[in-house]
């Protein structure tokens, strides 16, 4: 795998308050492909999300972006970059409705006329709840149709690079399938995709690229097929073989 890089951190340290957690991140994500980073809890993985989108600042090192160093923009600033972030929580407003949620979403769309029908056809056809319930509030949603909810929301618009931390997590395994199909769907229109997983099967089915963090630094880095073909380096890093 020799593409260009869509991203890149170089040793970046982030700090919480008083901790230290991130020590020292360099990471990659290859334009047009999926980067899996991978690690145990309290491993750094959403704090490096985080760290991306301006949401903590990087206290040293630095951040690039299709080849703008990124390390001293807002939040804000960031995401017009069209870089699209799932937190964990999923940032969905539970009181209002599915329809409502999308259109908050849609920064140029000011009514639902104003959303681009194809592309919403073409969500609806990855995720098939968020047509099925557009006129109901999003709270009364089940975990699996929020997750697809929030990753709706993240694709309203076009994206060269979605972010999602733990997409799977808490979902019955038809749900995971699904959203794995949605988002190898997704790859294949070209967005560059970061996300965050403990599930290693979903791992497997979609990365192209792995990083696996341990103690707020990235200790391993590599395609996830050679990841795939070593047990031995799996129990070394993951701690199970896959
Ligand atoms: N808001 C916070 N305040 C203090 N410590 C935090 C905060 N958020 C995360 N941490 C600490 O940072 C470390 C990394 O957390 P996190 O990035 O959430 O890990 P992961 O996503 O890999 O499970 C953990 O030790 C966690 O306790
Ligand atoms: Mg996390």
């Amino acid at each position: 795998m020799n593409s260009e890089n869509l991203l890149t951190l170089s040793g970046v340290h982030t700090h919480i308050g008083a901790y230290h957690i991130l020590h020292g991140v360099d990471l990659a994500v290859p334009k047009g492909q999926v980067t899996l980073l991978l690690g145990r809890n309290g491993a750094g993985k959403s704090t490096t999300l985080r760290t991306i989108m301006g949401l903590w600042r990087a206290s040293s090192g630095k951040l690039h972006f299709a080849g703008e160093d990124i390390t001293a923009l807002s939040t804000p600033e960031i995401a017009s970059r069209n870089i699209a972030y799932v937190p964990e929580n999923m940032g969905i407003f539970s009181d209002l409705t599915v329809r409502e949620n999308m259109l908050l979403a849609a920064r140029s769309a000011a009514s639902e006329r104003q959303m681009d029908p194809a592309r919403l056809q073409w969500i609806f056809g990855l995720f098939p709840a968020v047509e099925k319930f557009w006129n109901h509030p999003a709270g009364k949603l089940s975990g699996g149709q929020k997750q697809m909810l929030a990753v709706a929301r993240a694709i309203v618009e076009p994206r060269e690079l979605l972010i999602v931390d733990e997409p799977s997590k808490g979902l019955a395994p038809a749900i995971i399938n699904n959203m794995i199909d949605a988002f190898a769907e997704l790859k294949r229109t070209g967005v560059t995709i970061l996300l965050v997983e403990q599930n290693i099967r979903f791992a497997q089915k979609l990365g192209d690229s792995v990083a696996v963090m341990d103690n707020g630094v990235v200790v391993h880095s590599g395609s996830m097929a050679a990841l795939s073909g070593d047990a031995a380096l799996q129990k070394s890093l993951l701690g199970l073989a896959i």
